[in-house]
């Protein structure tokens, strides 16, 4: 059990269980892309984890660079997600992977496609590590799941409460 900030959360994924995840998620996208070289483009801060092992699984060329919006506060999601930094790379007619830590309601996502779709990439696909499907509810297709979760508060690997656990290697539920 940890603690972080005023909350306790319990043990949920081991970093061997999380690794095994890359390594799925790495193989499903090389099978789509391995003749091209398509750009991944993380969205911060979660996501510092998982692109870098998702990179140590993927076998073929790539381009890899950022993005940075944000829409939490605590453990609730707000509806004004704020562009915080923008698109610093060349997108047109590439071969975009948007990568996600984590899709929750999908607002941040919805606001990341209306914004690369505006450069006109060759083609757009999603993966994220987690999503939680019993609260997304938009309609954009998100090609690459790593894990389906249930709605409930994580931390760890990256993910954080109020900018507090992103260090942990192992990924932790919110304990209630
Ligand atoms: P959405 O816009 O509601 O889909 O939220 C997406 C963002 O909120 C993610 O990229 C995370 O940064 C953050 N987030 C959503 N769920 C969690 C969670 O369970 N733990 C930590 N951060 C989360
Ligand atoms: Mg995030």
């Amino acid at each position: 059990m940890i603690t972080l900030h005023d909350k306790t959360f319990e043990p949920y994924l081991s970093a061997a269980e999380i690794d095994a995840i890359n390594q799925k998620l790495a193989a499903q996208v090389y099978k789509k892309y391995k003749n091209e070289t398509p750009i991944f483009i993380g969205v911060l801060n979660g996501v510092v984890r998982f692109v870098s092992d998702f990179l140590k699984h993927y076998e073929g060329n790539c381009e890899v660079s950022f993005i940075k919006l944000s829409s939490y506060q605590g453990t609730e999601t707000t509806h004004d997600v704020k562009r915080q930094v923008d698109l610093y790379c060349d997108i047109t007619d590439r071969h975009v992977i948007v990568l996600e830590d984590i899709v929750d309601t999908g607002n941040t996502l919805v606001e990341i496609i209306k914004l690369f779709n505006e450069h006109n990439p060759k083609s757009l696909e999603v993966a994220t590590l987690f999503l939680k499907p019993d609260v997304y509810n938009k309609d954009i297709p998100i090609a690459y799941v790593g894990l389906e979760i249930p709605n409930k508060f994580i931390v760890g690997y990256g993910l954080d409460y109020d900018e507090l656990g992103r260090n942990l290697n192992e990924v932790y539920q919110l304990k209630v």
